[in-house]
């Protein structure tokens, strides 16, 4: 067994049902046992971002997704797109970590999925940006943009679609080669 790679996963949509969200979580069943998993649940805990109050002793949802991003050796990030964009809750998230350096050199996989033919390329692309700009390490070989990912899952969140399959354990092999 390899050595112990501590991951948090963060999920891009609040929905209850959302393929993002069932993506991800298959995507952790599918991990080796030497990944541990932390999934961030408090996306929609955040307050919307203000410069004013963003200091280290800055709101505490703030502070635990800070200090969750610092305890974990890889992020992976699974999101849908919304209005040909990021989620807002999601920037929302990233503009809260502008200012620290949590993302510093963090290897980073960045999956977007959406039921459309373009698989929400364009929140993928733009969260590629915004990642860049917190000097995130995006994984070579740790991105995807899947689209119809409703015709790719079941309806209890297994991945059914084998190519797709093939992708996420790739990413996954990216993801563990990038963190040893
Ligand atoms: C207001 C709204 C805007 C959307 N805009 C886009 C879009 O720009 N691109 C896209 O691929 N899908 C778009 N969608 C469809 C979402 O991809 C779809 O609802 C998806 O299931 C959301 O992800 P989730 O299942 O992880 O919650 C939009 C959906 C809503 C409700």
């Amino acid at each position: 067994m390899g050595k112990e790679i501590k991951v948090l996963a963060i999920s891009g949509s609040l929905r209850e049902k959302s393929s993002n969200t069932a993506l991800m979580n298959a995507i952790i069943g599918l991990a080796p046992k030497h990944m541990k998993w932390t999934i961030f649940k408090g996306l929609g805990d955040l307050p919307h971002f203000n410069p004013d109050i963003d200091n280290d002793e800055g709101p505490v949802p703030v502070r635990e997704l800070r200090s969750q991003i610092q305890e974990v050796d890889a992020v992976l990030i699974c999101t849908p797109e919304y209005g040909n964009g990021v989620p807002g809750v999601l920037k929302n998230a990233l503009d809260w970590l502008v200012s620290t350096s949590v993302f510093m050199n963090k290897p980073t996989a960045v999956i977007s999925a959406s039921p459309t033919p373009m698989g929400g390329d364009k929140a993928h692309a733009s969260l590629l940006l915004t990642l860049g700009m917190i000097n995130a390490a995006i994984i070579e070989g740790g991105n995807l943009i899947i689209p119809h990912i409703t015709l790719k899952m079941s309806k209890e969140g297994a991945i059914t679609d084998e190519g797709l399959q093939a992708e996420i354990e790739k990413v996954l092999q990216a993801l563990e080669q990038a963190c040893s």
